[in-house]
């Protein structure tokens, strides 16, 4: 038996002192958590008070201290003062516990951060994590823990109570995951298989879903909402980093195939600032882990209103797609490397699907445009293949930009998320300031950056803006600064301008963020190489932030 924690910071930095586990005063027991104790003020101070002696600056070291304390002063045994602790709690947990004087026992409770039992093959063989993806080596069956619910593993017997003392019959999922799903596959990094997974994974995404030759979609898990969908007086997105640029690419597309009003929101602001909102509307939560504490928040209070709750999430089982009324997977298979690629293309796929999907409920579209859009669709797979062979070119790019300080990526209509998703990769993993900017904007502000030093990346491609692409190009041009542009196959007049070219193939405006995103991404990931970063776990990232 043992427990163990990968830590990101909250309270305290990153040194020993505050790593995990923590122990008791006395050593008797030792603990780990994910999440936020929010009370751990005034908790630690009456514990203080008690006589107890803190090591940490962490949050987590009071809840251990609160058990010793529960376990010195009331005749319970251990479940019950984890019980009795966790009502006393404010906050987020996800947390294990063991007992120096019950080897044999392990405790495991949570509220609000995922918490998830394999279930080995041997009799009183568990395995506990925070998502299914490191049990899978050893099991597939899993038991996904709730909210205020805790777990007592006690000489090989598995107990599951709630909070509340009720004891709940465990429901064992059976995951279809593979193991070489999480493995490079003889990739240098998580992140460059992922980027060259989104042929597959775009299809997955799609597969079952649409059928261009009997002119024909469906999405199963949607259903039941059809009406819903179909009278629908507005949308309104919520999302966290890359997950909330795809809701503005399906903003573009939603308004511009079905009609229907989109707004697109941070979940961490939308939860904070008394929204209006009404059972008249539809929420689509778009999550690639499902385990975002933001965009939960912002579920939350959605669903207090009485909004319809929709999700677009790529982990099964996790907390988001149980929590919402509906929603589509997007089958892009686990991601791992922390700065997401082939979720989000995936994301702008269901999103397209939902797109069209309530354009035909709605008949704002045309069979023969829907039909075209759906053949257009089902050839994308086959052109991200292609746009991959641009490879080298941003590897060649990358180490013209490599000891740049600072970088601006422009973009117009759908372009602009595309701008934003290219300017967040490079951010996240290379550690290079960049900006994403609509290219019309940059005239009242960013353009005072512009000088010899700065790269531009533009995206501009031949599509309703392209003339006017061309003239801020210019702008950047006649103000020295780098030009790398993002263009259709077989351009020339961007060619002419700009100091380096990208390729990616023609297709339908509406489908440019699946194309576009693909160098950018490549772009950022041989930029952090060359500065000899690390892609896959980029510093103060992490996968999935169940931290508000
Ligand atoms: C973290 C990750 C990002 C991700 C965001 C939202 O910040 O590092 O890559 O876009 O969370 O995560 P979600 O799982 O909700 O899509």
């Amino acid at each position: 038996m043992g427990i163990g924690h990968t830590r990101w910071a909250t309270h305290g930095e990153p040194v020993d002192r505050n790593a995990h586990p923590h122990p008791s005063g006395d050593g008797r027991l030792a603990l780990v958590h994910n999440g936020i104790i929010e009370n751990y003020g005034p908790l630690k101070k009456e514990l203080m008070s008690r006589g107890h002696v803190f090591d940490s600056d962490t949050d987590t070291e009071v809840l251990v201290h609160l058990l010793e304390d529960i376990l010195k002063n009331e005749a319970v045994d251990l479940l019950e003062a984890v019980r009795l602790a966790l009502t006393q709690v404010v906050g987020a947990y996800a947390i294990v516990v063991v007992d120096r004087d019950n080897p044999d026992h392990l405790i495991a409770a949570r509220k609000g951060s995922p918490l998830v039992i394999g279930v080995g093959e041997d009799k009183g063989e568990y395995f506990i994590g925070s998502d299914a993806s490191p049990i899978i080596e050893h099991t597939r069956n899993v038991i996904y823990i709730n909210d205020f619910e805790i777990a007592e593993i006690a000489n090989g017997e598995l107990l599951i109570k709630t909070v509340d003392n009720e004891i709940k019959t465990p429901y064992v999922e059976h995951l279809e995951l593979q193991l070489e799903m999480l493995e490079k596959a003889g990739y240098d990094h998580f992140m460059l298989k992922e980027i060259y997974e989104q042929p597959r994974s775009i299809r997955d995404s799609m597969r079952g879903r649409i059928y261009p030759k009997e002119g024909f979609m469906q999405l199963g898990g949607l259903k039941e909402y059809d009406e819903k969908l179909r009278h629908a007086q507005r949308i309104i997105i919520v999302a966290c980093g890359t997950s909330w640029h795809a809701g503005l690419v399906g903003e573009y597309l939603i308004e511009e195939f079905a009609r229907v009003p989109v707004g697109v929101e941070y979940a961490s602001e939308f939860r904070y600032r008394n929204p209006i909102i009404s059972e008249k509307d539809i929420v689509i939560a778009i999550s690639q882990s499902g385990e975002t504490a933001d965009t939960i928040a912002a579920i939350e209070l959605a669903k207090e209103r009485g909004a319809t709750i929709l999700g677009i999430c790529n982990v099964v089982g996790s907390t988001i797609p149980r929590m919402t009324d509906a929603g589509v997977y997007t089958h892009a298979g686990p991601e791992i490397g922390v700065v997401s690629t082939k979720a989000f293309t995936a994301q702008v796929t269901v999103l397209t699907l939902m797109a069209l999907h309530m354009a035909h409920l709605r008949g704002k579209m045309a069979q023969t445009k829907f039909v075209e859009l759906l053949n257009v669709l089902e050839n994308i797979p086959k052109l991200v293949e292609e746009t991959l062979g641009c490879d080298e070119a941003t590897k060649y790019i990358a180490e013209e930009i490599k000891d740049a300080t600072n970088a601006i990526f422009l973009g117009r209509g759908i372009g602009f998320p595309v701008a934003l998703e290219g300017a967040l990769k490079l951010k996240e993993i290379s550690y290079i300031h960049a900006e994403g900017y609509p290219a019309a904007e940059m005239k009242h502000g960013p353009i005072a950056l512009i000088d010899e030093n700065m790269p531009v990346v533009v995206i501009a491609t031949r599509n309703s803006s392209y003339e006017k692409v061309i003239s801020n190009i210019q702008e950047v041009k006649a103000r020295k600064g780098r030009i790398i542009a993002i263009v259709t196959k077989g351009d020339t007049a961007v060619k002419a301008l700009a100091d380096y070219t990208i390729e990616i193939p023609d297709a339908d405006e509406a489908f440019l963020p699946l194309l576009a995103t693909i160098p950018l991404q490549l772009l950022a990931y041989h930029t952090a190489l060359l500065r000899g970063c690390n892609v896959d776990q980029p510093r103060n990232l992490a996968k999935s932030v169940t931290v508000e």
